[in-house]
């Protein structure tokens, strides 16, 4: 890979960078689409990071088809797959994290302690390698985005962070490779999140700007549905994630719900 980038930097060219851990579908497809525009080069990365997931966590049945995920990113003009083994990023001895002080105390960090560490150092690893002018991160993984802007702006990464936005099925519901999961009754449950945003948007439209009554409609909808149990629903300023009581500047409104054993996010911007 090292080789690859000094050759392509060699002859000047740039280089657009989407890190993810596979299994695509459209919302990674729509990164990479946005990257080709950005760069001469476009390089993806694949790699399932063990250091973002919890003990009880599913690393081990996270899905994976790196075929498919392959001839996926051919077909969207992608120049370089880039497939580390765990061995090879983590090195035995390995001992060196990047840990933001603020950030990650919010919203999905507080139930997946470590997590944001695992992802931060990973990303920042993979930056170190692949060296790109410009990376590419969804924003249904919003918490995600904010913290890789965050770190790459602190440790002085010359490297442009883009947000693309959610790419959703034809019903609404934020795509991921977790909804794999899903039976066929979780999957209608699935769409609640999706419907309570929407609801919360109306409220807010129409005047409402009370965050802790939009939180506790969100969450009695939401509850609502089968199989559903809330992690957390939560309004939050978009720069600093910390909460906010009223929705009089664009706000972000963030879920986290176990829908049977899979738990699943979606977030949307309030603007009043
Ligand atoms: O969003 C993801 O898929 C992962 O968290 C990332 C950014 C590839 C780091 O492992």
């Amino acid at each position: 890979m090292r080789q690859e980038v000094d050759d392509i930097h060699r002859q000047g060219g740039t280089i657009a960078f989407v890190p993810t851990m596979g299994f695509f579908h459209e919302g990674h497809l729509a990164l990479m689409r946005e990257g080709r525009k950005r760069a001469d080069n476009l390089i993806v990365s694949i790699f399932v990071n063990p250091t973002q997931f919890g003990p009880s966590e599913d690393f081990k049945s996270y899905p994976r088809d790196l075929d498919r995920d392959i001839a996926m990113a051919h077909s969207v003009g992608v120049d370089c797959v880039f497939t580390p083994a765990a061995d090879a990023m983590y090195e035995e001895g390995h001992q060196t994290y990047v840990d933001l002080t603020g950030l990650p105390n919010h919203l999905c960090g507080l139930s997946r302690p470590g997590h944001f560490r695992g992802v931060a150092t990973v990303v920042a690893k993979l930056f170190h390698i692949v060296k790109p002018q410009v990376a590419l991160f969804g924003e249904k993984d919003y918490q995600q985005l904010v913290i890789v802007r965050r770190m790459a702006q602190d440790l002085n990464m010359d490297i442009t962070i883009v947000g693309v936005p959610i790419v959703r099925e034809p019903d609404g519901l934020a795509m991921s490779s977790r909804n794999t999961y899903l039976t066929p009754e979780q999957r209608r449950s699935a769409l609640a999140l999706y419907e309570s945003l929407k609801l919360a948007r109306e409220r807010v439209a129409r005047g409402i700007t009370d965050a802790t009554s939009i939180i506790e409609e969100v969450t009695a909808f939401i509850g609502s549905h089968a199989q559903t149990k809330t992690d957390y629903v939560a309004v939050v300023d978009p720069q600093t994630l910390e909460a906010v009581d009223r929705i009089d500047s664009p706000s972000l409104l963030a879920v986290a719900v176990w829908v049977g054993k899979t738990r699943l996010i979606d977030n949307t911007i309030l603007s009043p």
